[in-house]
């Protein structure tokens, strides 16, 4: 019998199964993917993650941890699920998708006996611990949260492409139906996490974990906001942040083409669903992130050197640099709003899988091959700042693209060398020469 059944073995299960089989209790991961679980059993994982390989390799080696797709009794069941959204097409509007938590909570009703914990770790609305995770197996067993078996919610902070290091340093938030199970997650815990544990209730654990990315969505909107200002200004936000952060209580985020990764962009809805009328602030950020890409697309078109039919390069769709996760990645809004366009969006990374991709409407093909991306561009624009774009001279563009046009959503090129190469350079933040065509042109396509 495992000691542990770690359901979901993605970004966040894997490692988690993985950290607690190292500190020696028995743990079974479960996954509804076969492929995953059996590239798990032949020692392969295709997550890239730094350390990822090393901790997995000594937790099956151990043999603490075995990988399968059905779980079994239990002391201790975790559940790291993905709780996906789901936009309206014509709405625009998101909708929580919790069929994964469900699924697994009737699965561990069978299986659960007196005395068990259950732990939900995968993001989700305020009340999901009792009302759906509690609610499903106390249906399924006959057993009550709280009273026969004890019920937690612990949410994950972790950042991709840090996971392990963050998983063992990070503090955590343990919310607990009833203060016993909060106890004992955390004594689970300790045997791997060395950051502070803070415990409290599963209500107050589910909105702190909302609220820090949330948080951080509206912060990112606000900087973008102030961006699109100075684009009209006429000024360098990128200075003008730098002088504004002087100040000793001020920390303006960076902007940049949108927010990406299956984590930030997501969270705000699972607030602005369950309390729209409430929540504009919080819907109008998603909205200026969002439209980022859309209208960096429309300086780059009212400059006059981008018109439908032409191939844009986008480079970068990573959601950020030096990670290979291009999960709700901007540079695929971008992409989306080029096609509306009629232009050809061409996708390069240098770190993301090769082919097919999942965007918001549509898939997209993303490419390792640069030079093939930017062969015919009419434009370029830069939407992830990976060090391999950072050294990209004017040569790099010249060489292949016909067109002398370059967007920089992340003021990460080199601008003076491309201007001196007789490059046209838009860039986030930044106003001046380009902006005043920006602004005439724009105005020409609106009398058209
Ligand atoms: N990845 C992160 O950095 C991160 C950070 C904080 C919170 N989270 C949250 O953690 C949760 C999991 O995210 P993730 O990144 O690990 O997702 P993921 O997509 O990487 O992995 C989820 C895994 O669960 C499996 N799965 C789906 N339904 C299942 C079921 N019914 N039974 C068993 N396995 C099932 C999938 O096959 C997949 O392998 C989400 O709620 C996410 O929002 C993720």
């Amino acid at each position: 019998m495992a000691e542990i059944c770690v359901y979901g073995l993605g970004y966040v299960g894997l490692p988690t199964a993985s950290l607690l089989a190292t500190a020696g209790f028995q743990v079974l991961g479960i996954d509804v993917n076969q492929q995953v679980v059996e590239a798990l059993q032949e020692g392969r994982t295709c997550l890239k993650e730094a350390g990822l390989a090393t901790v997995v390799s000594a937790a099956f080696s151990s043999g603490n941890l075995v990988a399968a797709t059905r779980g079994e009794a239990s002391e201790i069941f975790v559940i790291c699920v993905p709780t996906p959204t789901s936009a309206d097409p014509k709405t625009g509007e998101h909708g929580v998708d919790l069929r994964a938590v469900e699924s697994v909570a009737r699965a561990i009703a069978p299986l659960i006996q007196p005395g068990n914990l259950v732990i939900l770790e995968s993001t989700s609305p305020v009340g999901t611990t009792r009302n759906v995770v509690g609610r499903i197996i106390a249906e399924g067993s006959g057993l009550k949260p709280g009273v026969d078996f004890d019920l937690c919610y612990c949410p994950e902070r972790v950042l991709p492409g840090n996971t392990i290091t963050e998983l063992v340093t990070n503090s955590r938030t343990i919310g607990g139906f009833t203060p016993e199970a909060a106890h004992r997650a955390k004594a689970m815990y300790e045997r791997f996490c060395q950051g502070n544990m803070t415990i409290t209730d599963d209500q107050t654990a589910e909105l702190c974990k909302l609220m820090e990315n949330t948080y951080r969505d509206v912060n990112i909107a606000v900087a973008n906001v102030f961006a699109r200002i100075a684009e009209e200004v006429g000024v360098d936000i990128w200075k003008a942040i730098e002088f504004a952060n002087l100040h000793p209580r001020v920390k303006i985020l960076s902007p940049g083409p949108g927010v990406g990764g299956h984590c930030i962009p997501v969270d705000p809805w699972f607030l602005i669903e369950a309390y729209p009328e409430i929540s504009g602030l919080l819907r109008e950020s998603r909205h200026v992130n969002d439209t980022q890409g859309k209208r960096m697309l429309d300086r780059l078109m009212a400059t006059g050197q981008l018109a439908a039919g032409d191939k844009l390069a986008i480079l970068g769709c990573a959601y950020k640099c030096d990670i290979d996760d291009p999960r709700e990645s901007p540079a695929f809004l971008l992409a989306e709003a080029a096609l509306e366009a009629g232009l050809k969006p061409a996708i390069h990374d240098p770190v993301v899988e090769p082919g097919e991709h999942h965007g918001f409407t549509r898939t997209h093909t993303v490419s390792n091959d640069l030079e093939s991306v930017l062969d015919g561009a009419a434009a370029a624009v830069l939407v992830t700042e990976h060090k391999q774009y950072r050294t990209l001279s004017s040569r790099s563009f010249s060489d292949h693209m016909p067109g002398r046009l370059v967007g920089d959503c992340r003021n990460w090129l080199n601008h003076s060398s491309l201007t001196l190469a007789g490059f046209t350079v838009v860039t986030i933040g930044i106003g001046g020469t380009e902006v005043r065509e920006t602004r005439g042109a724009a105005k020409r396509v609106a009398h058209a």
